[in-house]
């Protein structure tokens, strides 16, 4: 008999504050031999989920833009981190800074983006007061490999999500959030298992059937 043992999957997380993305994937993770989180950076200070992935023995980094001069010097110093893990995958977990052409380059295929939204509808910031103010019944977040236009790239998945009447965009982005949760586990996991990756013409490959479209639920 003929015992595979591949080496799992790495994968390095982005995160900006609260790190809620990247504490679902991490937990998914625990009972997944063939993940490895390598590391988990934030660029804001004393943010909250550094904290936590410390605690769970996760390498982090915190890497601050006031000691750069310029984004590019920012992108190339947290470009040579992230090499340093050799990861097969970066995630941008709530990661909310533009990154340069050049970094998104050198990681294409390799980079990965969850947006609040059902891109192409309302790229860039406050995603669920733009929802509500355009009046759309269905709102939800997407799962995207990254090109160097923000918010913009190939789909690996969404979630669609309800919007009602009364909603405040803070219990929108509540309902989202819970989608995302489930979502980007799913993906990573897909990722880990090589069962979806980034063609050469641009388009998403699903090397088998795999759930690319999340529907929420009350009752969860
Ligand atoms: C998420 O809604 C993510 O989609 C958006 O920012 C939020 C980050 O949340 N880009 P968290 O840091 O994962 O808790």
């Amino acid at each position: 008999m003929t015992v595979v043992n591949q080496s799992p999957k790495r994968f390095v997380l982005l995160i900006s504050g609260r790190g809620s993305n990247m504490q679902a994937i991490v937990n998914m993770a625990k009972n997944r031999p063939d993940i490895h989180i390598a590391a988990v950076i934030s660029h804001a200070k004393n943010s909250q989920g550094l904290v936590w992935a410390k605690e769970q023995g996760i390498t982090v980094h915190e890497i601050l833009h006031k000691n750069y001069d310029s984004r590019e010097s920012f992108d190339m110093a947290l470009q040579g981190i992230i090499d340093g893990y050799e990861p097969d995958y970066v995630l941008l977990a709530g990661f909310m800074r533009i990154l340069t052409e050049k970094f998104v380059r050198h990681f294409q295929g390799r980079l990965i983006n969850i947006h609040p939204s059902l891109l192409p509808s309302f790229p860039g910031l406050d995603t669920h007061q733009q929802a509500l103010d355009a009046g759309v019944k269905l709102h939800g977040c997407t799962i995207h490999f990254v090109t160097p236009v923000l918010d913009h790239g190939p789909i690996i998945a969404q979630s669609a999500v309800p919007v009602l009447e009364t909603d405040t965009a803070s219990e929108l982005a509540g309902r989202v959030l819970q989608m995302e949760h489930l979502m980007f586990p799913a993906v990573v996991a897909y990722l880990a298992e090589g069962l979806v990756e980034l063609g050469d013409n641009g388009n998403v490959i699903y090397k088998r059937e795999v759930q690319s479209l999340f529907m929420f639920s009350q009752k969860g």
